[in-house]
């Protein structure tokens, strides 16, 4: 059910119970982080691997604190910088975390969101909340509440009605290796914003990448074959049409049944916050496949080209 009763879905959590959430990044599968039975509803629904880490989502920087046993000055800083946001930091869990909720993993992922209301549900809850993107393991992330219904039709949860997302990307993750920070993953926040508060960073290692399935090769993932990047003159016949998904709709030289231009100005954050919308559209048309053109390898372009590419991956 979809509700703006966020007192509802409060009580709901408070229950040990699922709800759907609003952030400004994608919508969340939350649950009591702290709980590690209200957690593993969150693996079932998802069908995740249970060694696949969740992101504990915070309302204050208390909480956050209270979360790691450790939290580096570059951390820090970066947190004072980019939260509330989405950037998300991997940092040495305290023992108040289950480890249903890491994975098993010795760290924890900490993130505190934009949204106003993901904040005051969270606030009102009372303890923090694990919170994965709310869709199938591997599928298109959910940016509306209706994504999130008709992804987990009727096991759906409540699922509390912010509208669409503003970033409309998962999070940024870095993560502190030897106390140096690494890139986990691109998202809502640039490489080059990260890299004016704290230098150059680090790029996962091969056992870094392993630990975050956001890094997985395939993921992220549309029904339809998607051919990303690939010259057009190689493309096989559609007889059942194929559709375009590109940044400001000069790209595509062929004829198309559906085109989605996700940025007529060129606006590489207005092309995030509609990507994951379009692939849907997309998908939805039972097409013989979508063509994924390559956008600006700058800012939120490097986090829309990563998903593009998983989403694309046959692996
Ligand atoms: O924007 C977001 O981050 C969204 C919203 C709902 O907040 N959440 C999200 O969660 O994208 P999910 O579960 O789809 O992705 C979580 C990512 C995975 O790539 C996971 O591997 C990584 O976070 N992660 C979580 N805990 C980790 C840890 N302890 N070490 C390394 N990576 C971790
Ligand atoms: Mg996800």
């Amino acid at each position: 059910m979809i509700t703006q009763d966020k007192e509802l879905a409060i009580q709901a959590l408070k229950k040990g119970e699922i709800v759907g959430l609003p952030t400004e990044t994608v919508y969340g599968l939350a649950a009591n982080a702290l709980d590690a039975r209200a957690v593993a509803k969150i693996y079932e629904l998802k069908k995740r691997p249970v060694d696949h880490p969740l992101i504990v989502h915070v309302s204050d920087f208390k909480q956050a604190f209270d979360l790691a046993s450790e939290f580096p000055e570059i951390a820090q800083g970066l947190a004072e910088k980019f939260w509330p946001g989405p950037l998300t930091l991997v940092l040495p869990k305290s023992e108040v975390v289950p480890d249903l909720t890491t994975g098993g993993l010795p760290s924890v992922a900490i993130r505190f969101p934009a949204h106003p209301i993901a904040r005051e549900v969270i606030r009102g809850a009372g303890f923090p909340l694990a919170a994965p993107s709310a869709n199938p393991f591997g599928s298109i992330s959910p940016t509306t509440a209706e994504h999130v219904e008709s992804s987990f039709g009727k096991e759906a949860p409540l699922i509390l009605d912010g509208g669409a997302c503003q970033v409309g990307v998962e999070s940024t993750i870095v993560g502190f290796l030897e106390g140096k920070p690494i890139l986990l993953r691109l998202g809502g926040i640039s490489r080059e914003e990260l890299e004016e508060v704290i230098g150059p960073l680090g790029v996962a290692s091969s056992t870094a990448k392993a630990v975050a399935p956001g890094m997985l090769e395939k993921h992220y993932s549309p029904r339809t074959r998607l051919f990303w990047e690939r010259p057009e003159e190689t493309l096989p016949p559609s007889p059942g049409g194929r559709g375009a998904l590109c940044f400001r709709g000069t790209e595509p030289s062929l004829a198309f049944t559906d085109i989605e231009v996700l940025s007529k100005d060129g606006d590489l954050r207005e092309a995030a916050a509609n990507l994951y919308s379009a692939l849907r559209r997309l998908d939805a048309l039972s097409l013989d496949y979508i063509v994924a053109y390559a956008f600006p390898s700058q800012g939120l372009g490097l986090a829309i080209n990563d998903r593009l590419k998983r989403a694309s991956s046959q692996k």
